[in-house]
């Protein structure tokens, strides 16, 4: 069912506007968002759906499909959300950030063909449509590069999550096709072709099915590690650093030392795949996949076991290249291969999974899709 069909069967009414917003996968450029540097993500075909109509008592009502229990009614305002429908927190969040832009109540049915957990970043999805439908219904226009701000505080702000503008933005303004390459800190961005049938190949993202939380405490230690070093650089941010060997030779703490190591050529490893990809060399992106992995889980420490034995196994199949995507600690990897060995590439890690007695990882369709859009009511 659809969900303005299911917008209509719950609350008896047809909805006014449905909105899409999808999930990303991140080519490279891990952790360096929030360093003000550099990401190169790509919009998915899933993501999630949101249907909505108006209503007058200043009140936000939000049904999940695919959350059991009663409907959450909060304030537009603000108000406590029941601890056990946690998620109802993002929707609640994008109409309290959009109150002063006069957005008042609203019914809402939200619908998902993104697993969540799985570092494909399903809540910021969720955070657009529903941002996407709000401002629909009352008819507030927002530049997409504002609304991914806007996203961004509901996150951090309202939810609690110290996530950076990439997700929000790779859901908001990629386009089919290609990668988005977004620099964090003007908030400007750029359209890279990305096509890898176009090549000969295919890009796998895998599920490992380790859920990822990014309210766990390590995503936000790792975002405090970057922000002491850039404090003891005396830079801005990591992004700013210039001279990596100098800048190691004069940080003590070798946790730091690791940290920056990682940011600063990680921002390298995106301009060299963006110039890959212009230059219509996809195969050779490969390396450079598998350097932000090895960076990832070696320097950032970011990695966990299925993640390295997927990429291993892949890399033991003939794949170009693979890594780790989104914070870490669990969530989904991409492998790119060639499409005629793509099939032994999934057959080596699921084989890995099973030999460790792990749950059998998850094969998602991983082309370049567009950005949110708005489907018939
Ligand atoms: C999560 C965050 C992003 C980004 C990545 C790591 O997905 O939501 O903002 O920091 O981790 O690159």
């Amino acid at each position: 069912m659809s969900a303005g069909a299911a917008f209509h069967e719950a609350y008896q009414r047809p909805p006014e506007v449905v909105w899409h917003a999808p999930g990303r996968v991140n080519l490279i450029g891990e952790h360096t968002d929030y360093n003000d540097g550099l990401v190169l993500p790509f919009a998915l075909p899933l993501g999630v759906q949101v249907a909505a109509a108006r209503r007058d008592d200043g009140l936000l009502e939000v049904r999940s499909l695919q959350a059991a229990g009663v409907p959450v009614t909060v304030p537009v305002a603000g108000g406590p959300i029941p601890a056990e429908q946690s998620w109802a927190a993002y929707p609640a969040g994008a109409a309290w950030v959009l109150r002063e832009f006069g957005v008042g109540g609203a019914s809402l049915l939200i619908d998902a063909d993104l697993p969540q957990g799985a570092g494909l970043s399903s809540s910021a999805a969720l955070v657009c449509a529903t941002l996407l439908a709000l401002c629909d219904l009352y008819g507030v226009e927002i530049e997409r590069p504002e609304l991914a701000k806007l996203a961004r505080r509901v996150e951090n702000e309202h939810v609690g999550v110290p996530s950076g503008l990439m997700d929000p933005s790779a859901s908001l303004l990629a386009t089919a096709g290609h990668a988005l390459l977004l620099d964090c800190r003007s908030g400007l961005s750029g359209k890279v072709p990305f096509a890898p049938e176009d090549a000969g190949m295919t890009l796998l993202a895998v599920d490992t099915r380790v859920s990822h939380a990014l309210a766990g405490g390590e995503y936000a230690e790792r975002r405090a590690e970057c922000e002491r070093a850039a404090g003891l650089l005396g830079v801005e941010a990591l992004r700013d650093v210039k001279d990596l060997a100098g800048a190691l030779g004069s940080l003590r703490d070798p946790v730091l030392r690791r940290r920056v190591q990682h940011v600063v050529t990680e921002n390298h490893r995106v301009e060299a795949a963006a110039g890959l990809l212009r230059a219509g060399a996809v195969a050779e992106m490969g390396a450079m996949l598998v350097a932000s992995h090895m960076s990832l889980r070696d320097q950032f420490q970011v990695s966990w076991p299925q993640a390295d034995a997927a990429v291993e196994a892949a890399m033991r199949a003939g794949a170009r290249g693979g890594r780790m995507v989104g914070g870490g600690f669990g969530g989904s990897v991409i492998v790119l291969a060639a499409t005629e060995r793509a099939d032994r590439v999934r057959e080596s890690i699921a084989a890995a999974f099973e030999g460790q007695g792990w749950e059998a990882p998850v094969f998602l369709e991983a082309a370049p899709a567009n950005g949110a859009h708005r489907l018939p009511a």
